[in-house]
């Protein structure tokens, strides 16, 4: 596994723009399958996430080209299987969200059950309970998801939890059901009105998206597609926070203010200046950093996926903040590696208590998962001394060149690779 070394060096200052969303993308991607004509994205990010998806689309049968840089062109006129083996959702949980196209296009999938990970168990009962709404005999054998209907139909869904990976695998099932499908309690983050408008330019017949109830009119087939995926509102908010963090004033570019409200209210609250423009935001330090409260919530509550970087910058701020993650049930790993770093945090069952302005020095640290990673990396541009953060190849699975982005702000950071 790979290692990040950081070193402190002042404030971050300079330009860098986000890249496109890899929850955006790993959707869309998987949405490809239904298309019987070739389809074009572009800003694809180049992520181990990404390059793990379009392994799995090519055992399946895609033929899949790299035209330009951030650009894949897939063709799926030529599906051979409908299957996803237990290797491929270890190694990639999204990958599961082949089940709903294959299932449409092609009356049947088996997948195996993707595994849970560090954060939480992660079951797929809510996209199975779609599937079976929609007609489906569904079946769990041997560690695989058996699914087979000739033709689903559509049907009223509602989902006991706004689950955003259920939400995208059952509108994707719908586009090709006969008849109307809602889903109310749908997902309503930013990732699925993307999907929504990939699937519309395919021919999908999608209304609703952004909001908690979806409509879905099935239609007999779809087409490829051209796509840009929007930008990816996690990454920009970890540069926000890296900008904050160490006092410095950094432009992000390439985003979509509207999808980083919760990020911006709470930065701002903590006395974070952000100035913004249609597409970009100044983040610049204010005098000081004061304390707040984070509570994470489906969108448009803050997002879980922000929560260890935020916790990263409350350890610099005047006073007590409390984070109460309420998505998955096991997301304050980091919290430990944290504390070695001198962090002075305290965890009472679904919330942690960070007590600020302790100083934090570097030492050898583990990423357990990608923000986690990520928030490790934020620690260690303001840590005493260098910090090691090791498995660092998660980092690489959801940040496209965090480390050369960071070093072009300013910051002093290399990678070795293990
Ligand atoms: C997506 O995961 C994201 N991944 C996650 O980002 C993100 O944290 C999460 O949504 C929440 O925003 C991708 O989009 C590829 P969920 P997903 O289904 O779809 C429970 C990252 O760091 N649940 O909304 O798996 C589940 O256990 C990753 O980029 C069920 O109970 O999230 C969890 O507690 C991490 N049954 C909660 O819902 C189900 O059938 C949220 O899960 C499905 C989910």
């Amino acid at each position: 596994m790979s290692e990040i070394i950081i070193r402190p060096r002042g404030p971050l200052r300079g330009t860098v723009r986000v890249s496109g969303a890899k929850n955006a993308a790993l959707p869309i991607l998987a949405a490809s399958l239904l298309g019987t004509s070739n389809t074009l994205l572009h800003d694809i990010p180049p992520l181990s996430d990404v390059e793990n998806m379009l392994e799995i689309l090519r055992k399946l049968g895609c033929r899949i080209s790299l035209p330009a840089e951030g650009s894949v062109e897939i063709s799926a006129g030529h599906i051979t299987s409908q299957e996803a083996s237990f290797e491929d959702t270890a190694r990639l949980r999204a990958s599961f969200l082949v089940a709903g196209p294959l299932l449409a296009r092609f009356g049947k999938c088996r997948i195996a059950l993707p595994g849970g990970c560090k954060i939480g168990s992660r079951p797929v009962d809510l996209h199975l309970k779609g599937f079976a709404a929609l007609g489906a005999a569904v079946s769990v054998r041997h560690g695989y998801v058996e699914a087979e209907c000739p033709r689903l139909r559509g049907a009223g869904i509602y989902l006991d939890f706004p689950s955003v990976g259920a939400t995208e695998n059952i509108m994707m099932a719908a586009s090709l059901a006969d008849g109307q499908t809602v889903i109310e309690n749908a997902a309503v983050e930013p990732e699925i009105s993307d999907l929504a408008t990939f699937l519309g330019r395919m021919g999908a017949q999608v209304r609703g998206a952004g909001t908690d109830t979806i409509k879905i009119t099935g239609v007999p087939s779809l087409s490829g597609a051209e796509h840009t995926i929007i930008p990816d509102r996690i990454e920009a908010g970890t540069f926000m926070v890296a900008a904050a963090i160490t006092g410095g004033g950094v432009q992000v570019k390439n985003i979509v203010p509207e999808h980083l409200k919760p990020l911006t209210a709470k930065m701002r609250e903590m006395g974070v200046r952000i100035q913004e423009t249609a597409s970009a935001a100044l983040v610049e330090a204010g005098e000081e950093l004061f304390p707040t409260d984070i509570k994470t919530l489906p969108f448009p509550g803050f997002p879980t996926d922000m929560q260890s970087q935020l916790c990263a910058l409350m350890t610099r701020a005047a006073g007590t903040g409390i984070i109460t993650e309420t998505v998955f049930e096991n997301r304050f790993m980091y919290v430990e590696e944290l504390k070695r770093m001198g962090a002075d945090i305290t965890i009472e069952g679904r919330a942690a208590v960070v007590k600020g302005k302790r100083p934090l020095m570097g030492t050898a640290v583990s990423a357990t998962d990608l923000r986690a990673g990520a928030a490790l990396v934020l620690a260690g541009l303001c840590a005493e001394g260098e910090t090691r953060v090791q498995n660092a190849d998660h980092i690489f699975r959801g940040y496209a060149s965090l480390p050369e982005k960071l070093r072009r702000l300013g910051a002093d950071i290399e990678v070795q690779h293990g």
